[in-house]
């Protein structure tokens, strides 16, 4: 075949999980090659998360891609939670020992992601189409696919599934060696971009009768506010005026803090969903990020899941790649996935505890609690610090059972440090 040529690694798709995995390879002089199916201008303004957990942050600065995260990203200490006109803060940094967020969007990453590949030289194919696995379970996986019309067999000693929920790698798994687990919301989240200065310093999530919202931002100039709605809503449905009118309502506060209006950017609607197949190998193909597992956007933990995989699975790779070291690979999956499940029930956690459930509306037992739950985690130093410590992100690596809290009783703190 004319384009057969070969690499160490493949990886499908340059999101957040193909674009972390291939400068950390990169850094360690191992070869890859990045084939994305979408245009470059595509990934680099496809609007979506925000949040970056302190250990997302350091990461990317250890990978020399942390310059502009540093100069325009925002650190935050804390958030706020408001229900019943109030707002009250959780402060983050004070609960867990001075750890913080990064609010830089994703879509600012990944284009220092882009950059800083292609600078290096190392190899980044967009548009590519027909994207297919072959020989996952042998030693010389390869990947089929098409680019600016010439045919193309990319050898590889292993593949790096990266390509998002949509993608063709999970697909690529035998169905019966994969055990998936999922749940849909009865909501969806109405997303705008506004071209108006954050009406308030950190971000604040709003537990309304009407309906969950979010105050968020992307730098100085613009904010970032989300809307629960229903799943079946088509956007145009929601006009400007419409959208600013539910945010006014759901986020009002009885003293004289001001929601500020101002041009809609961009609008869209995502579902809701949790979902994780596992294990997160076959063979000699790796899954990582949403190809693999999918939580609702309440926890801001789907693009630090992805980084945490590659994380992982570079460490491993290098190894293997180096020295023939299997163990790393062996453990990828387990390994991946422990953080993956935390990271499924705190966002599981913070979407009940703050989202309105329609067929839980008329249940008076299901309202009284959703109020208790939050009541606690406003008022216990106890409740807060198991929020924070899920949000600003867990430790990669953390204490495991055999290592019971009554024999070790300072570790936690001194892990989270
Ligand atoms: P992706 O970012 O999906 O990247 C996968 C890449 O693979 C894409 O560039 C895709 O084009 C490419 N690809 C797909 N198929 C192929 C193929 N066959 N061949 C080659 N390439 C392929 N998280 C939050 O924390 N907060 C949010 O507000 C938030 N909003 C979101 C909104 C939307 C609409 C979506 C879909 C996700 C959102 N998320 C949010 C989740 C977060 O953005 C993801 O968890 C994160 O992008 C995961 O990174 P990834 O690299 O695993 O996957
Ligand atoms: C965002 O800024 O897009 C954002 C922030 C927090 C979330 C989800 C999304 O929980």
């Amino acid at each position: 075949m004319p384009g057969t040529t070969r690499t160490q690694v493949g990886i499908v798709g340059a999101g957040p999980a193909g674009l972390v995995l291939g400068r950390l390879l990169e850094r360690e002089g191992i070869d890859a090659v990045v084939l994305e199916a979408r245009s470059r201008d595509y990934v680099e303004h496809r609007l979506r998360a925000g949040v970056l957990e302190q250990g997302t942050a350091d990461l990317l600065r250890a990978l020399g891609v942390g310059d502009r995260m540093d100069r325009e990203g925002l650190l935050h200490a804390g958030i706020e939670l408001r229900f019943d006109g109030t707002g009250h803060r959780i402060p983050l940094a004070d609960l867990t020992g001075g750890r913080h967020v990064m609010l830089y969007g994703q879509t600012e990453m990944v284009k220092d992601l882009i950059a800083a590949r292609l600078e290096s030289g190392a190899e980044l194919r967009f548009e590519v189409e027909d994207v297919a696995l072959h020989g996952l379970e042998g030693n010389a996986p390869s990947i089929g696919f098409r680019h600016e019309g010439v045919d193309h067999e990319l050898r590889c000693d292993v593949v790096a599934g990266c390509d998002g929920f949509h993608g063709v790698s999970r697909g690529a798994v035998p169905a019966d060696r994969l055990t998936v687990r999922s749940r849909e919301y009865p909501f969806a989240w109405l997303g705008i971009l506004a071209d108006v200065a954050p009406s308030s310093e950190e971000l604040v999530y709003t537990s309304h009768e009407r309906g969950f919202a979010l105050h968020s931002l992307r730098g100085p100039t613009k904010s970032r506010l989300y809307l629960q709605v229903d799943p079946g809503d088509d956007v145009e449905a929601w006009s400007d005026d419409r959208i600013w009118d539910e945010l006014h309502l759901r986020m009002a506060r009885d003293d004289d803090w001001v929601l500020h209006e101002g041009p809609v950017l961009e609008k869209g609607i995502t579902p809701m969903r949790s979902f994780v197949a596992e294990p997160m190998r076959h063979g000699r193909l790796f899954l990582a990020g949403d190809a693999v597992h999918i939580v609702p956007p309440t926890g801001a933990k789907g693009l630090n899941l992805a980084v945490a995989d590659v994380k992982v699975l570079g460490e491993a790779l290098v190894a293997f790649l180096r020295g023939g070291d299997e163990r790393g690979l062996d453990a990828y999956s387990a390994t991946a996935l422990r953080r993956v499940w935390r990271a499924e029930h705190f966002s599981w956690w913070m979407t009940s505890m703050l989202h309105q459930d329609p067929a839980a509306a008329d249940d008076p037992f299901a309202v009284a609690l959703q109020r208790a739950q939050l009541e606690y985690v406003c008022t216990s130093e106890a409740a807060a610090t198991s929020l924070a410590e899920n949000y600003v992100g867990l430790p990669w690596a953390r204490r495991t059972l055999d290592a019971p809290m009554n024999r070790v009783p300072r570790r936690m703190r001194e892990e989270r440090g």
